[in-house]
Parts: structure tokens; C-alpha cells; sequence
């Protein structure tokens, strides 16, 4: 068993678990290599070389978790939308009437991006077992920012506008998208995933109020959905301050915040559960690995060991250099965790 998953089951551990947001992909010498040959969705829709760049992280560092090499957008494909990626995805029609969204095809569990699947049972066969192995998806709103939107833009005004101005288009999309990402998650631990990482990257476009009444319905009956199924959830969310509060309420087994947020802060107001994932400023590693030393023992210091996920606040920059994830994961491993550490409770 891998130290992820007992922190994600809430037993204690020898030292603290950690991985790395987005550690496939450019800021690795062997993934551009990889990358020159192949363009992005034959890497992904590849199950061998989706495998192979799932491990190239792994062979490189003393990492606790692999996660599949996929996009954000790869289950989309089977609600037959077109993506393409320049480099970040393009949706060639963009979801803005009722009418698209009642069109949308409702794809069985074998039928979402299968090569996710089929790439995930690759890798479970060579990953070692203390090594745990993670799936991910989009959450239901970071999706429909997408498909509404069209592209990545600054602050999607057009998906915040849809929101103001037809409710029940993004009622019925988002219900939808919870159904994609429920069966798309059975499907990626049916092959062998340990726990998902649901990655809601645009959590904080909309209002605490529009949230709460537009799209929190869907995130938590996705949350309550993949734990019936005995699925390990954990959600990130990102540039989201006012909503952390209410994402601290949700049920999942980890929260993982971006380095804008104090995780000993949220762990006193919690109490002991859930596991806090996090939270190292990605910008902090372009620095170089002193700094990156510096800011990971400080980070150490002042969150409590007990249900404590070391990771980055958001995605590894692709400029990052290797010595500076090297030194990340040194001060982890170099911490000696004390046994009669605790997490600090309500009382405390
Ligand atoms: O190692 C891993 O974490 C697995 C791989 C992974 C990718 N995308 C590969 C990728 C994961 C987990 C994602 C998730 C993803 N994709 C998110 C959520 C996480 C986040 O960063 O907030 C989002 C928003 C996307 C959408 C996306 N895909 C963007 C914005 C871009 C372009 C910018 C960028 O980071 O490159 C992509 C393309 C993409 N996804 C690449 C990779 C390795 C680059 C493709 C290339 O090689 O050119």
C-alpha cells in the first residue's frame, strides 16, 4: 500500500506522501523528446506512449503517485465534441444554446476516452505496489467553462455570462458533465486507479452566491456519487479564495489549494479530516533549488504532518528546472516525521 492512500484513508504515515501537479509533460528533457515525434492527442490516445510518459516522472524522482497522462478535455471526445489543442484546448463549436446541450449524447462508462482506461491497467502492471497510481478528471463547472467558452480566456466572461443569462442551459450542461465525469471516474479505477483527482482549475469565475446556487448542487452529488462507489476523491481547486470555506464542507478524502491559501489555517478550522493536499508556489521552483528548499521546509514546518499531501499549489511550470523538483523532494524525504505528532483539533 502507498503512503498516498493511507493518508487518503486517514491512517498515519512515516513520513509525509508527495507528487507533483502536471509532473508529465514539458519541463521533462525526455518528454519533449517524446513530444517532437508525436503531437499531443497521439501521446494521449496512445496507450503505450500515455504509459510511458505517466512513468518518465517516476524513473526520474522518488515520487509517491503516478497520474495518467491525459487531458481535461479527453472525455469530451464522447460527447462527440471536437477539441483541438493550440496548445491549450479548442473547441471548434462552442456549447451556447439549450438545444446543443439537449443533443449531447449521454456515452456509457466503456464509451469515455477507453484509452485512459486502457493506459491506467498498462501502468498499474509496472508501477510498483508502494507507488499509488491516480486517475483525474474536470470538474462538472471547469468543463462547461470550457465547452462554453471555447477556449482558455482570461476570467471565460462568455461562460460567466451564460451563467447570468440562462441558468437552466448550465443547470442541464452541468448535470450532464457530473454523469460524464461519475462514469468516466468507475471506469479509470475499474482499471486499476487508486483515487482521482477531480481538478476544478476554474472554480472561482462565478460569485460565492451564483456557486452556491449554480453549481455546488452538481459538484457534491458527483463527491457523494464517487463515494458510494467507493472511489478515494481529491479535489482541487484553484484561484478560489472565497470559496475554500465552502469547499471545506464537501465531502471528499483531500482538499488540494493553491499556494495562495494557508493549509495550517485550514487545518485548524477543520479539525482532523479531510487530508490537505498541497501547496508550494509552482513559481517558487523557477527560482532555482535553494529557494525551492527554503519555501518546501517552511511549508513543512508550518503545516501538521498528519493529513498532509505535499504537492504544488497548480501545475509544475514547464521552465522548471530538474534540480529544483530534486530539492523539493529532498526536504520531504529528508523530514523525520515524529510519532507523537498530531493534527490539532477544534479544541485546540
Ligand atoms: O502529469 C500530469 O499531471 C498528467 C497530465 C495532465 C495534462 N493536462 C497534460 C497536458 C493533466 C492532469 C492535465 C489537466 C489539465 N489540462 C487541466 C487541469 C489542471 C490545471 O492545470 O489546472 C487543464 C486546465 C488542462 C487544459 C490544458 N491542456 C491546457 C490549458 C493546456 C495548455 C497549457 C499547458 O499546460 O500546456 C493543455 C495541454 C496539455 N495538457 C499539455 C500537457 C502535457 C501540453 C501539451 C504539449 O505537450 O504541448
Amino acid at each position: 500500500m502507498s503512503v498516498l492512500v493511507d493518508v487518503l484513508e486517514g491512517r498515519s504515515v512515516s513520513r509525509r506522501p508527495v507528487w507533483i501537479m502536471r509532473q508529465a509533460g514539458r519541463y521533462l528533457p525526455e518528454y519533449r523528446k517524446l513530444r517532437k515525434r508525436h503531437d499531443f492527442l497521439t501521446l494521449c490516445r496512445t496507450p503505450e506512449l500515455a504509459g510511458e510518459v505517466t512513468l518518465q516522472p517516476l524513473r526520474r524522482f522518488p515520487l509517491d503517485a503516478a497520474i495518467v497522462f491525459a487531458d481535461l478535455m479527453s472525455p469530451i471526445a464522447a460527447l462527440g465534441v471536437g477539441i483541438r489543442f493550440e496548445p491549450g484546448p479548442v473547441v471548434s463549436k462552442p456549447i451556447r444554446t439549450l438545444e446543443q446541450v439537449r443533443q449531447l449524447p449521454d456515452p456509457e462508462e466503456g464509451e469515455i476516452a477507453p484509452e485512459v482506461a486502457e493506459t491506467l491497467a498498462l501502468v498499474r502492471r509496472e508501477l510498483p505496489e508502494d507507488q499509488a497510481l491516480l486517475g483525474f478528471a474536470g470538474a462538472p463547472w471547469t468543463l462547461a467553462a470550457y465547452l462554453i467558452e471555447g477556449r482558455g480566456a482570461k476570467g471565460f466572461p462568455r461562460a460567466r455570462a451564460l451563467a447570468a443569462a440562462e441558468p437552466a442551459l448550465l443547470e442541464e450542461l452541468l448535470k450532464r458533465l457530473s454523469r460524464l465525469v461519475l462514469r468516466y471516474c468507475r471506469s479509470q479505477v475499474s482499471a486499476g486507479a487508486d483515487a482521482v483527482q477531480i481538478f476544478d482549475s476554474w472554480a472561482g469565475l462565478l460569485s460565492l452566491d451564483s456557486w452556491q446556487q449554480l453549481v455546488a448542487p452538481h459538484l457534491e452529488w458527483l463527491l457523494e456519487e464517487l463515494e458510494r462507489a467507493g472511489i478515494r476523491r481529491i479535489l482541487f481547486l484553484q484561484d478560489a479564495p472565497h470559496l475554500v470555506p465552502a469547499f471545506s464542507r464537501l465531502p471528499v478524502d483531500a482538499l488540494s489549494v493553491d499556494w495562495r491559501e494557508d493549509l495550517a489555517t485550514i487545518r485548524r478550522r477543520l479539525g482532523s479530516t479531510p487530508a490537505l493536499q498541497g501547496n508550494l508556489d509552482p513559481a517558487v521552483l523557477l527560482a532555482g533549488p535553494e529557494p525551492t528548499q527554503r519555501a518546501a521546509r517552511a511549508l513543512l514546518q508550518r503545516t501538521p504532518s498528519e493529513g498532509h499531501i505535499v504537492n504544488l499549489g497548480h501545475g509544475i511550470l514547464p521552465e522548471t528546472p530538474l534540480a529544483s523538483v530534486d530539492a523539493l523532494l529532498e526536504a520531504v524525504h529528508d523530514e523525520e516525521v515524529l510519532p507523537h505528532e498530531r493534527r490539532p483539533t477544534e479544541s485546540d
